[in-house]
């Protein structure tokens, strides 16, 4: 079996569905279950023997090595992380403490399991660190997009306690030969996303007659990748990747988020029309988020040259099929949108001044 922390989250939960799915491989998930750890996600695998959940703490040495030990997987996949920018900014702490010391703890519990391992065991075991492209930092609007060379600039806590993590894992296998692969991702969407992203955010608001608010003057650009695409990439990377090496995954699709925000609504408007009128009439802009990264643009050339991976879906098709998904799922939505959730969309919007509506 392979371990994957933070499979109760939007990308590690898509992976963990997929994966199964995919190879029949079981799965040992290990998620602390925070405000963004959902166990719904994985509700169709609840009578599925190859899936096997335990809440925990990666922080948690002790119970990393019991699991290790008890379990004796093949290859660990790394998911788990604060993942939100926003929080990162009005409460960096826990972001160093879960993706700094947390994949600290990880590698230092792998690097004794591996040591450990019989010879074909040890030789055939991965690492893979599941990174973003935040770590490079932000582009000119004219710039060529991020290579696996481009230098590390990161510029929120997020990103920088991501960068660090890297840092880590590149590390232990310059020093230790621990075998690491590392992937650094774009902005992903699809289904079981979290509210308090874009387009989750967007859709959600929309649907309840709520303010759409962008950020600043709305002309960020960010490059999104279907959640599955990213999923496929990692399981071509585990597969075939070169050790030591980072893999930089994209989807071609830069985008401003105010096109973003017309897309949604304009695909609510066919889908899910509002007597009221065009869903575009909510949307205001607001207050900018500090240290606001431009522009990201990833070149995912080395995935596709070296492991021939590119993405099934374009921009066009993946966000058809996600909003039809939020569509057909309230209930999990609803779910999602407990007192903690509520709470910080207070923390977050309600000190942003509105600067007019589009
Ligand atoms: P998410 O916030 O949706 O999920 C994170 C998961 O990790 C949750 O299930 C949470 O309960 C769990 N977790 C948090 N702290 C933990 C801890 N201390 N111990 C165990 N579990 C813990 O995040 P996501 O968007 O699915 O991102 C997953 C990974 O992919 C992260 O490492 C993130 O940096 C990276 N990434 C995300 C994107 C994106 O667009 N969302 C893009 C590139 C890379
Ligand atoms: O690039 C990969 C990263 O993408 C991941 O590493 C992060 O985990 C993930 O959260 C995401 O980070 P972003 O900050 O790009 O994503 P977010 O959805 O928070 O914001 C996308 C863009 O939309 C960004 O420019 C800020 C803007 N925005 C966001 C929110 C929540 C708004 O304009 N309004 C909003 O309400």
């Amino acid at each position: 079996m392979i371990l994957v922390t933070g499979g109760a989250g939007f990308i590690g939960g898509n992976f963990v569905l997929d994966w199964i799915a995919e190879t029949g491989e079981p799965v040992l998930n290990l998620d602390a279950l925070t405000y963004a750890g959902n166990l719904e996600t994985l509700a169709s695998l609840a009578d599925d023997e190859r899936h096997v959940f335990k809440r925990g703490d990666i922080c948690d040495r002790e119970l990393v090595d019991g699991l290790l030990q008890t379990y004796r997987p093949r290859a660990i996949v790394h998911f788990a992380a604060e993942s939100h920018v926003d929080r990162s900014i009005h409460g960096p702490g826990e972001f160093i403490r879960t993706n700094v010391q947390g994949t600290f703890t990880l590698l230092e519990a792998a690097r004794a399991y591996w040591n450990g391992l019989p010879p074909d065991a040890r030789a055939g075991f991965r690492f893979l660190h599941v990174s973003t492209d935040e770590v490079y930092g932000s582009l000119e609007p004219q710039a060529p997009a991020f290579t696996e060379r481009h230098p590390f600039e990161p510029n929120s806590p997020y990103s920088a306690s991501k960068a660090a993590s890297d840092h880590l894992v590149r590390a232990w296998y310059h020093t230790y030969g621990l075998p690491v692969l590392t992937t650094n991702c774009s902005n992903n969407y699809g289904p079981f996303h979290f509210p308090e992203k874009l387009i989750p955010l967007m859709i959600v608001n929309a649907l309840a007659g709520r303010p759409l608010p962008v950020y600043g003057d709305g002309l960020n650009v960010r490059d999104w990748l279907y959640v599955k695409d990213h999923c496929s990439a990692i399981r071509r990377v585990l597969a075939q990747g070169r050790l030591g090496e980072t893999y930089n995954v994209g989807g071609w699709n830069e985008k401003r988020n105010i096109d973003i925000v017309h897309t949604v609504c304009a695909l609510l408007d066919e889908m899910r029309p509002d007597p009221a009128g065009s869903y575009a009439r909510l949307i205001t802009f607001v207050q900018d988020r500090p240290g606001h990264d431009r522009r990201y643009a990833i070149d995912a050339s080395k995935i596709e040259n070296e492991l021939g991976w590119r993405p099934a879906e374009t921009f066009e098709t993946g966000i058809r099929k996600t909003i039809a998904w939020y569509l057909e799922n309230p209930g999990w939505v609803e779910h999602v949108q407990s007192g903690a959730y509520r709470n910080w969309i207070d923390t977050n919007y309600a000190s942003r001044q509105n600067g007019g509506t589009a």
